[in-house]
C-alpha cells in the first residue's frame, strides 16, 4: 500500500495524467484527457485504492487497469497515452466486454471516431466467452491541441491459443490486408511455442497513417533473433536495435524474463508490407530497481540525442517515491523504426495498488 491509498482510483490516476500532460506542454485548461480517463474507468474509478482492485487487470503488474506511456518522436513531438481496460461494475470477462463496447459507442459518437475497423473484426476476437487474460483494451492517445485518438487491442488468444494464428490471418483479411499475415510472420515466427501472438491492434481513425498492428512475443530470445524479426521492414537501422537491447538490457544475452515483443504496422496504402517495426523491452524484469532502469533509459535517450530531462519529469509526474524503493514504475521501453516515424516510448506504471519491491540480493540491497 502507499500513502495515497485513501484516494479513489480516478483521483490517483487523473492527478498523474494531468501532471504528464502539463509536462508535455498541453494547455492547462484542456480537460479532454482527464474526462476520457473518467469515462474509461467508469464506476470503478470511484472505488478507494485501499479497497483493492475489483478485477485482476493484466494491463499492469499491480492490477491497476491503466498504464501511461510517453511517446517521444524523433521529430521532437510528444504524445501522452493511456492503455486501459474497461471494467464493469460487476466485473466478469463478458460484462467487461459489454462495458468496453459502451465506452466505444459513447466516445466514438462524441469525438466522431470511425469504428469501421472495430466493426469488421469484433465478432472474430470477441466470442461470448473470451479466453485468456483480457478481451480488449484501449489506448487513448493525446497530443497538445489535437483531437484524442483511440486504438483498440484485441487478444489473438480469445478463442484459445491454438487458434491465434487463424484469428490474426482472418483479421488482416477482413481489413483488406490479405498478405500482411505472411509478411509479418515470415521473419518472426520460427520457434514453436516461443514466438507467440500477443495483440492484434487497430487505430480507429481515418488518416492515411492509421495502422493495423500485429504484436508477437519472443520468449527467451536473443538480440539476433529480434534483429531477424525486424527484417520484415526494409532499410531499418538494425544497429539501433542492437544498441537498444544492449543499453536497456544491461548484460542480458537471452531475455528469459518477460519477453521481448515485436510489432508490425500496416497502413491501407501499402497493405502487403509493414512500414514500421517496433521492439518492446520489459525493462522491469532486467533491472534491480527503477533507479537502474532510469539510468539505462537516460543513457539510451542521450545516445539518440534526446534530452533525458523529459524522462525525469515524466517519472516525477507519477510519483515522488525514491526510485531505489521499487521496480516496475518503468515497465516497458519501445523503439519505433520505419517510414511512419521513429522514436522511443516509455511505459510507466500508475502503481495505484502496489509498488513492486526491488529485486532482492541485487545492487539496491547491497548498496552498490
Ligand atoms: N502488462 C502486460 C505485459 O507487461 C501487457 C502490457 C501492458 C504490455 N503494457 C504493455 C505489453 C506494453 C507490451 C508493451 O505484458
Amino acid at each position: 500500500m502507499n500513502d495515497t491509498n485513501s484516494f479513489t482510483l480516478f483521483e490517483h490516476t487523473s492527478r498523474q495524467l494531468r501532471n504528464l500532460c502539463d509536462e508535455a506542454g498541453f494547455p492547462p485548461t484542456d480537460d479532454t484527457a482527464v474526462d476520457m480517463l473518467r469515462e474509461l474507468l467508469g464506476a470503478g474509478g470511484e472505488r478507494r485504492l485501499s479497497d483493492g482492485p475489483s478485477w485482476p487487470s493484466d494491463v499492469a503488474d499491480d492490477a491497476t487497469p491503466v498504464e501511461f506511456s510517453v511517446a517521444l518522436d524523433d521529430t521532437g513531438e510528444n504524445a501522452v497515452r493511456v492503455l486501459g481496460e474497461v471494467i464493469a461494475e460487476k466485473p466478469s470477462m463478458a460484462a467487461n466486454v459489454v462495458a468496453a463496447r459502451r465506452f466505444l459507442d459513447s466516445v466514438s459518437d462524441r469525438l466522431e471516431i470511425p469504428t469501421d475497423r472495430f466493426d469488421a473484426v469484433q465478432d472474430l476476437f470477441l466470442p461470448e466467452q473470451p479466453q485468456g487474460k483480457f478481451a480488449f483494451w484501449y489506448s487513448l492517445i493525446f497530443r497538445p491541441n489535437a483531437k484524442p485518438k483511440l486504438k483498440v487491442y484485441f487478444n489473438p488468444g480469445a478463442r484459445g491459443e491454438d487458434r491465434a494464428a487463424e484469428l490474426v490471418a482472418e483479421g488482416f483479411r477482413r481489413l483488406g490486408m490479405d498478405e500482411a499475415y505472411d509478411s509479418a510472420t515470415e521473419h518472426s515466427v520460427h520457434r514453436p511455442g516461443q514466438d507467440r501472438f500477443t495483440f492484434f491492434a487497430v487505430d480507429l481513425d481515418d488518416s492515411p497513417t492509421s495502422r493495423v498492428k500485429l504484436y508477437i512475443s519472443h520468449y527467451s530470445a536473443t538480440v539476433e533473433e529480434v534483429v531477424r524479426a525486424s527484417q520484415a521492414v526494409d532499410g531499418l537501422d538494425v544497429d539501433s536495435i542492437r544498441d537498444f537491447c544492449r543499453v536497456l538490457g544491461g548484460d542480458t544475452v537471452s531475455f528469459d524474463g518477460r519477453p521481448l515483443i515485436s510489432s508490425y504496422s500496416f497502413v491501407d496504402a501499402d497493405p502487403k508490407r509493414p512500414g514500421n517495426y517496433s521492439l518492446y523491452l520489459p525493462i522491469r524484469d532486467y533491472v534491480a530497481d527503477d533507479a537502474e532502469a532510469r539510468e539505462r533509459v537516460a543513457e539510451f535517450l542521450s545516445g539518440r540525442g534526446s534530452d533525458p530531462a523529459g524522462l525525469d519529469r515524466a517519472l516525477r509526474a507519477l510519483t515522488d517515491r525514491p526510485l531505489t524503493e521499487g521496480r516496475g514504475l518503468l515497465a516497458h521501453v519501445s523503439l519505433r523504426l520505419g517510414r511512419f516515424g521513429t522514436g522511443t516510448t516509455i511505459y510507466l506504471s500508475s502503481e495505484g495498488y502496489e509498488v513492486l519491491p526491488p529485486r532482492a540480493g541485487t545492487r539496491a540491497a547491497t548498496g552498490v
